[in-house]
């Protein structure tokens, strides 16, 4: 447990993630409340918040706590309708690919990725699952033995969402553009400048600097890593009004789709970068 302030913090995992357990309403934060948040958020890049009741303007005022929302291209590139700062999590026994089941960080294929995602799930399969794991990237990184680190360093690699499209059966029009860049594979974190991993199997198309056989066994490497360092990852069961809020791009996370036939429905914003991820 680590106690700020005004706010209690139940760690998930000694690496990675907090549930905040001294009573906060998100909807009605006070300003002492919104500074420790901040700094607790920093030290566990995941935080959970209980029994939660947010309308959809009191979710996006929560996002922007962290700064300004980022419109989901699905919204504003596809034509998709709704508010393109709120992406819906429906699963129903109707869907077929469910989101977010593969590790990932949210949108690694715009050119500014989001620093942060918040979502707020309001129904649970009644039956339980639909956990979400969360990995640490700054111990991604660190865990690796330091002749891979250093030459990681000088990589980058290039993300494309019509990948990631293309995983829920989606290939875009003649007309229709999807985002994709190139960024560094080691990133250093903006606020704290500590080093994490940033390529993720649904977006990283390949490293530009390697040939297409080497960048496939290295990626494959790197995935296989986060998937099997289970040090580094926690898991969030949730409950119905739960919000949690993670840091996009210090975390990766992997969403369970263990409750077919039954549902689990929410809202996510993602936060806005105001500079691109820089090695
Ligand atoms: C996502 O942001 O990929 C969704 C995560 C989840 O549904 O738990």
């Amino acid at each position: 447990m680590k106690t700020y302030r005004t706010l209690d913090v139940d760690n998930l995992t000694p690496n990675l993630g907090g549930e905040v357990v001294s009573s906060i309403d998100l909807a009605h934060l006070t300003r002492d409340q919104i500074d420790e948040l901040r700094l607790a958020f920093r030290d566990r890049l995941v935080l959970v918040f209980r029994a939660q009741r947010l309308t959809r303007d009191q979710h996006k005022a929560f996002g922007r706590l962290f700064g300004d929302l980022h419109p989901h291209p699905a919204k504003t590139n596809l034509g998709l309708p709704g508010d393109p700062e709120i992406f819906d999590i429906r699963i129903t026994s109707k869907t077929r690919v469910a989101n977010g089941e593969a590790w990932h960080s949210d949108l690694s294929c715009e050119p500014l990725p989001p620093i942060a995602s918040a979502l707020y799930i309001t129904q649970t399969p009644p039956s339980g699952g639909g956990d979400t794991l969360f990995a640490n990237m700054h111990e991604a990184f660190e865990t690796l033995s330091a002749p891979i680190r250093e030459w990681l360093g000088g990589l980058t690699a290039f993300h494309d969402g019509r990948k990631d499209l293309k995983a829920y059966g989606f290939e875009l029009r003649p007309e229709q553009t999807y985002p994709s860049a190139s960024h560094p594979v080691v990133v250093r974190h903006q606020d704290t400048g500590r080093r994490l991993l940033f390529v993720n199997e649904p977006f990283t198309v390949r490293i530009n600097e390697l040939t297409a056989h080497e960048s496939e066994v290295v990626l494959a490497m790197l995935y296989r890593h986060i998937e099997t360092s289970t040090r580094i990852q926690c898991r969030v069961r949730w409950q119905p009004n739960t919000v949690v809020v993670w840091d996009n791009y210090a975390v990766q996370h992997h969403a369970v789709w263990d409750y077919y036939p039954e549902s689990r429905t929410g809202e996510r914003v993602t936060v806005r970068a105001t500079v691109p991820p820089r090695a």
